[in-house]
Protein backbone atom coordinates (compact mmCIF):
# COMPACT_ATOMS: atom_id res chain seq x y z
CA UNK A 1 0.00 0.00 0.00
CA UNK A 2 0.87 3.46 -0.95
CA UNK A 3 1.50 5.98 2.24
CA UNK A 4 -0.55 8.97 2.30
CA UNK A 5 2.16 11.34 1.11
CA UNK A 6 2.87 10.23 -1.86
CA UNK A 7 -0.25 9.46 -2.70
CA UNK A 8 -1.85 13.23 -2.25
CA UNK A 9 1.43 13.76 -4.55
CA UNK A 10 0.12 11.19 -7.69
CA UNK A 11 -3.21 12.91 -7.11
CA UNK A 12 -2.05 16.42 -7.49
CA UNK A 13 0.30 14.91 -10.10
CA UNK A 14 -2.65 12.96 -12.26
CA UNK A 15 -4.02 16.93 -11.60
CA UNK A 16 -1.34 18.79 -13.17
CA UNK A 17 -1.45 16.30 -16.45
CA UNK A 18 -4.30 17.01 -16.73
CA UNK A 19 -3.77 20.58 -16.86
CA UNK A 20 -1.19 20.15 -19.21
CA UNK A 21 -3.57 18.29 -21.47
CA UNK A 22 -6.09 21.53 -21.16
CA UNK A 23 -3.50 24.00 -21.93
CA UNK A 24 -2.21 22.29 -25.19
CA UNK A 25 -6.01 21.73 -26.29
CA UNK A 26 -6.29 25.70 -25.44
CA UNK A 27 -3.60 26.31 -27.57
CA UNK A 28 -4.64 23.81 -30.34
CA UNK A 29 -7.75 25.68 -30.03
CA UNK A 30 -6.03 29.38 -30.54
CA UNK A 31 -3.75 28.07 -33.26
CA UNK A 32 -7.35 27.01 -35.11
CA UNK A 33 -8.59 30.42 -34.60
CA UNK A 34 -5.61 31.97 -36.61
CA UNK A 35 -5.53 29.05 -39.20
CA UNK A 36 -2.59 27.51 -38.39
CA UNK A 37 -4.05 24.04 -38.83
CA UNK A 38 -1.02 22.03 -38.19
CA UNK A 39 0.22 23.41 -35.14
CA UNK A 40 -3.20 22.86 -33.95
CA UNK A 41 -3.26 19.21 -34.81
CA UNK A 42 0.06 19.11 -32.98
CA UNK A 43 -1.46 20.65 -30.34
CA UNK A 44 -3.87 18.16 -30.33
CA UNK A 45 -1.77 15.18 -30.31
CA UNK A 46 0.37 16.72 -27.59
CA UNK A 47 -2.87 16.88 -25.38
CA UNK A 48 -3.68 13.37 -25.73
CA UNK A 49 -0.55 12.42 -25.06
CA UNK A 50 -1.04 14.26 -21.58
CA UNK A 51 -4.01 12.57 -20.64
CA UNK A 52 -2.17 9.45 -21.36
CA UNK A 53 -0.06 10.75 -18.73
CA UNK A 54 -2.69 10.97 -16.23
CA UNK A 55 -4.42 7.83 -17.05
CA UNK A 56 -0.71 6.49 -15.80
CA UNK A 57 -0.79 8.08 -13.07
CA UNK A 58 -4.70 7.22 -12.03
CA UNK A 59 -3.65 3.30 -12.85
CA UNK A 60 -0.64 2.85 -10.86
CA UNK A 61 -2.47 4.54 -7.87
CA UNK A 62 -5.46 2.30 -8.27
CA UNK A 63 -2.71 -0.93 -8.60
CA UNK A 64 -0.83 0.28 -5.00
CA UNK A 65 -3.90 0.70 -3.26
CA UNK A 66 -4.11 4.12 -2.92
CA UNK A 67 -7.51 6.35 -3.74
CA UNK A 68 -7.52 8.64 -6.85
CA UNK A 69 -9.29 12.21 -5.90
CA UNK A 70 -9.65 14.25 -8.51
CA UNK A 71 -9.16 18.02 -8.30
CA UNK A 72 -10.52 21.10 -10.25
CA UNK A 73 -8.91 22.23 -13.62
CA UNK A 74 -6.87 25.80 -14.32
CA UNK A 75 -8.53 27.89 -17.24
CA UNK A 76 -6.30 28.06 -19.53
CA UNK A 77 -5.16 31.32 -22.17
CA UNK A 78 -7.60 32.21 -24.89
CA UNK A 79 -5.07 33.62 -26.29
CA UNK A 80 -1.40 32.68 -26.71
CA UNK A 81 -0.06 35.77 -29.02
CA UNK A 82 2.12 33.62 -31.50
CA UNK A 83 3.24 30.15 -32.35
CA UNK A 84 6.83 31.53 -31.11
CA UNK A 85 5.04 32.38 -27.82
CA UNK A 86 3.00 29.20 -27.60
CA UNK A 87 6.39 27.28 -27.86
CA UNK A 88 7.66 28.96 -25.85
CA UNK A 89 5.32 28.17 -22.87
CA UNK A 90 5.12 24.87 -23.62
CA UNK A 91 8.46 24.49 -22.91
CA UNK A 92 8.28 26.53 -19.60
CA UNK A 93 5.73 24.27 -18.89
CA UNK A 94 7.53 21.42 -19.68
CA UNK A 95 10.07 21.84 -17.27
CA UNK A 96 7.56 23.16 -14.52
CA UNK A 97 6.11 19.54 -15.06
CA UNK A 98 9.67 17.64 -14.94
CA UNK A 99 10.43 19.45 -11.67
CA UNK A 100 6.89 18.27 -10.14
CA UNK A 101 8.26 14.86 -10.81
CA UNK A 102 11.69 15.21 -9.93
CA UNK A 103 10.21 16.43 -6.81
CA UNK A 104 7.78 13.34 -6.12
CA UNK A 105 10.77 10.68 -6.77
CA UNK A 106 12.69 12.41 -4.26
CA UNK A 107 9.79 11.68 -1.81
CA UNK A 108 9.90 8.43 -3.35
CA UNK A 109 13.71 7.65 -2.33
CA UNK A 110 13.23 9.51 1.05
CA UNK A 111 10.14 6.83 1.73
CA UNK A 112 12.39 3.82 0.03
CA UNK A 113 9.72 3.56 -1.88
CA UNK A 114 10.62 1.41 -4.92
CA UNK A 115 8.04 0.64 -6.87
CA UNK A 116 7.19 4.28 -7.10
CA UNK A 117 10.80 5.05 -8.18
CA UNK A 118 10.62 2.41 -11.01
CA UNK A 119 7.05 3.93 -12.09
CA UNK A 120 8.64 7.31 -12.16
CA UNK A 121 11.63 6.69 -13.99
CA UNK A 122 9.32 6.15 -17.02
CA UNK A 123 8.50 10.13 -16.44
CA UNK A 124 11.96 11.10 -16.03
CA UNK A 125 12.59 9.61 -19.61
CA UNK A 126 9.86 11.29 -20.99
CA UNK A 127 10.10 13.91 -19.96
CA UNK A 128 13.82 14.46 -21.28
CA UNK A 129 11.48 13.86 -24.85
CA UNK A 130 9.43 16.82 -23.85
CA UNK A 131 11.72 19.01 -23.37
CA UNK A 132 13.45 18.56 -26.29
CA UNK A 133 10.88 18.21 -28.76
CA UNK A 134 9.27 21.86 -26.96
CA UNK A 135 13.17 23.16 -27.37
CA UNK A 136 12.64 22.13 -31.09
CA UNK A 137 9.93 23.86 -31.94
CA UNK A 138 10.56 26.62 -30.17
CA UNK A 139 14.08 26.86 -31.70
CA UNK A 140 12.23 26.43 -35.26
CA UNK A 141 9.20 28.41 -35.28
CA UNK A 142 11.96 31.74 -33.73
CA UNK A 143 14.14 30.94 -36.78
CA UNK A 144 10.91 31.48 -39.00
CA UNK A 145 9.99 34.64 -37.55
CA UNK A 146 9.18 37.27 -39.98
CA UNK A 147 9.52 34.87 -42.62
CA UNK A 148 5.29 33.46 -43.17
CA UNK A 149 6.10 31.38 -45.53
CA UNK A 150 8.71 29.43 -43.08
CA UNK A 151 5.90 29.24 -40.59
CA UNK A 152 3.86 28.30 -43.07
CA UNK A 153 6.01 25.41 -43.91
CA UNK A 154 6.43 24.52 -40.32
CA UNK A 155 2.92 24.40 -39.68
CA UNK A 156 2.49 21.73 -42.55
CA UNK A 157 5.11 20.08 -41.00
CA UNK A 158 4.16 19.76 -37.73
CA UNK A 159 0.48 18.78 -39.28
CA UNK A 160 2.25 15.46 -40.08
CA UNK A 161 3.05 14.75 -36.12
CA UNK A 162 2.05 10.92 -35.37
CA UNK A 163 1.58 9.76 -39.27
CA UNK A 164 3.63 7.00 -40.44
FE1 LIG B 1 2.92 14.79 -19.07
FE1 LIG C 1 4.27 16.90 -21.28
Amino acid sequence: MISETLQNAINEQIKAELDSSYLYLAMAAWCESVNFKGFAKWFEKQAEEENAHAKRFYEYLVDRGGRVILKGLDTPPADFGSVEKAFQQTLDHERHVTARINKIYDMARNEKDFATQEMLNWFVKEQVEEEATAEEMLAQTRMAEGRPGNLLYLDRHAGKRGDA
